[in-house]
């Protein structure tokens, strides 16, 4: 299976939940591929926001790896699904789909949580709060792996 995470910047959210399912799919043995872009491109190139990197730290989890990259609609072909991180990106990703099929694939992160509860991540790039964000993306995170493996390891 194949996993695209996608915020704004991809520099904040989305490199944290590629990060955290990364972590998720090696402990529990799962042959996925995960990566992450920004509908923007504000951000190309760079690495991940200190404060994410920061935060994913604290939980053993490495972002340096990562560069932040623009959505492209190539991605569409190549990822099964994409998980945004809010109302606006999803907006910003349906409106580059061109069948129904390419929107399907297209879902909001947290509803794998709370389905149909349609609630963001917010934004901390201005706000902060990337302890929290964290928090919410990882209980998504594990969400999705729990729905393929059971019971899983966390
Ligand atoms: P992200 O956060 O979408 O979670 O990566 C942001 C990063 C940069 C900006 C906005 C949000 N920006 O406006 O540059």
């Amino acid at each position: 299976m194949n996993i695209l995470m996608v915020c704004l910047g991809n520099i904040c959210r989305s490199p944290i939940a590629e990060g955290v399912l990364q972590h998720l799919v090696a402990k529990n043995g799962l042959d996925w591929t995960v990566d992450s872009a920004g509908t923007s491109g504000y951000h190309n190139g760079a690495l991940p926001d200190e404060r994410s990197i920061a935060v994913a730290k604290n939980y053993g989890i490495d972002l340096t790896p990562q560069r932040s990259r623009k959505f492209i609609t190539d991605d569409f072909k190549r990822f099964d699904h994409i998980f945004v991180m809010d109302t606006s990106n999803y907006q910003n990703v349906i409106r580059l789909a061109k069948s129904q099929k390419q929107k399907d694939k297209v879902k909001l992160l947290l509803n794998e949580v709370n389905p149909g509860g349609n609630q963001s991540v917010p934004d901390p790039y201005y706000e902060g709060g990337f302890e929290g964000v964290y928090k919410m993306i990882e209980a998504a995170c594990k969400a999705v792996v729990a729905k393929s493996k059971s019971p899983i390891k966390v």
